[in-house]
């Protein structure tokens, strides 16, 4: 039994002089806390920390610059009559793209078949097909003018389906 207690007080004893000599090795520093050490590598991390918050090169959505061209390129003399006719009378009432306009009670033209707009505005203008409010924007025209406005005017684009 007493040789159990000295083996434990010797174990006892071994502990704490390691820890005593493992403590001696302590560096002990006198520098002043530096603030100015200390903000430094605050502003540091933040840096890297906003560099990590940046999107990478690749997820940058590319932003795509379309160029508003003409609605219709007008290639052809017909186009450009077409063009200059649906300027001059029809764009009060369809809209600029041939989207029409509720307000006038005028529906949607852009992008309808050149051969429809063409019999329609000709049983207008004939009288076959009634539409008072469009006739006398319609009377004057020739056969070619007609034929001009429904090229054109099916090349709008055409606002019902988008
Ligand atoms: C004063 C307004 C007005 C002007 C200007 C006008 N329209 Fe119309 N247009 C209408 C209305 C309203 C209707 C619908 C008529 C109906 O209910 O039958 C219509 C219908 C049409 C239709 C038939 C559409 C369909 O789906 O059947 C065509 C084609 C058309 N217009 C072409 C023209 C062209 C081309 C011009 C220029 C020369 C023109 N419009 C100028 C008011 C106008």
């Amino acid at each position: 039994m007493a040789r159990l207690i000295y083996f434990l007080a010797f174990i006892v004893g071994l502990v704490l002089v390691m820890n005593i000599s493992s403590y001696q090795k302590n560096t002990v520093s006198n520098e002043k806390f530096d603030f100015q050490k200390v903000a430094d590598m605050n502003a540091k991390k933040e840096k890297e920390i906003e560099e990590l918050m940046k999107p990478k090169k690749e997820e940058v959505a590319e932003v795509k610059v379309v160029k508003a061209g003409p609605l219709v390129e007008l290639t052809t003399p017909e186009l450009q009559n077409g063009h200059d006719i649906y300027k001059a009378k029809c764009i009060v009432c369809h809209g600029k793209r041939g989207e029409g306009k509720a307000g006038q009670k005028a529906p949607s033209i852009g992008g309808q078949y050149d051969w429809y707009i063409k019999t329609q505005v000709a049983n207008m203008k004939s009288g076959v097909r009634v539409n008072k409010v469009m006739n006398p924007y319609i009377a004057r025209l020739s056969d070619q003018d007609i034929s001009d406005l429904a090229q054109y005017v099916s090349k709008l684009p055409y606002m019902g389906r988008k």
